[in-house]
């Protein structure tokens, strides 16, 4: 690498374009904010002012042309208005899901003190921001994986906010909770079993348990975990559920033909991409 942070930082963005990083000239920034334990903006204002390369950017940006991700590299992901500690173990939350999480907290206007499920938490993500931005809600959450377990209780705690997190499978979760929840949200595991994701970045770093949802169509993880958050929401609640823009006809359609289900409709996300299901849980008939 050059001398100066400038040259640097036009080096590594042209090191990482060369290795197919889609983000190169943004990655290469963040990267030297984080050498240099400072923001991306810190970092603009001081190539103009001539200030030197910093040590161990070089490094970071060798591991990140060998595809590892970003948010593996800084250790933070930014979610909606919070910054979470991320690594190896936990599934690196998406822009996608901003959107995702944003309908949940839509879904929670008109309650005082609403009570929300986040199955499949992860990093906490989702479950984080309900809390964050509905703070009289009270916000249960449930992981499968222990390590993604470790991840999210550490955002929790570092983030100071009041969220029951649980390890556990999210098909059975929360049996206190059942006919008592005011919306749930999920961004379960969806991918189709065999089709295997091209970015280096997910295939060989975001957790297998994360990405593949247990069918040819990807739907038999969704579908069990939407049959529990029938079971847990109230008549009225609201179910939100992420799913890949090729299943945003299939998961609507399958999840009316359950019975369970009223008002079902599909959400696009910030590109236009078909992304979450929002349906309503119809009235239970009288025994
Ligand atoms: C696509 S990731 C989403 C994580 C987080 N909600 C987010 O949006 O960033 C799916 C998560 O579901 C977890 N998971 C998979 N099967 C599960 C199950 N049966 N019960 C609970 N969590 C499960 C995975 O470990 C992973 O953390």
């Amino acid at each position: 690498m050059s001398g100066d942070l400038r040259a640097a930082v036009r080096e590594a963005s042209r090191r990482l374009a060369a290795a197919g990083v889609g983000s190169a000239d943004v990655d290469a920034v963040a990267l030297a904010a984080h050498a240099l334990a400072s923001t991306p903006a810190e970092v603009q204002r001081l190539m103009v002012l001539g200030a030197p390369e910093p040590e161990g950017l070089d490094e970071l940006v060798e591991e990140r042309a060998r595809r590892v991700p970003l948010q593996h590299l800084t250790g933070r992901a930014g979610f909606r208005r919070l910054e979470l500690s991320v690594g190896p173990g936990v599934f690196v939350p998406r822009p996608e899901t901003e959107v995702v999480a944003g309908l949940a907290i839509r879904a929670c206007e008109g309650f005082d003190a609403p009570v929300v499920v986040d199955l499949c938490t992860g990093s906490g993500a989702i479950a984080l921001s309900v809390k964050d931005e509905v703070p009289a809600a009270r916000v249960h959450a449930v992981e499968l994986s222990g390590l993604a377990v470790a991840w999210a209780s550490r955002n929790r705690d570092d983030l100071g906010l009041d969220v029951d997190l649980r390890e556990g499978d999210a098909t059975s979760a929360f049996p206190e909770l059942e006919e008592a929840v005011d919306v749930v949200v999920s961004n379960p595991p969806y991918i189709p079993v065999g089709a295997v994701p091209l970015d280096p970045e997910v295939r060989d770093h975001d957790p297998e348990l994360a990405l593949y949802g247990g069918s040819d169509d990807g739907l038999a993880i969704p579908l069990a975990v939407a049959a529990r958050a029938a079971t847990l929401l109230r008549d009225g609640g609201v179910l939100v559920m992420e799913h890949a823009d090729v299943q945003g006809e299939s998961l609507p359609a399958a999840l009316r033909a359950t019975g369970c289900w009223a008002d079902v409709h599909d959400e696009h996300d910030l590109t236009g991409r078909p992304r979450a299901t929002v349906a309503v849980r119809a009235p239970r008939l009288a025994p």
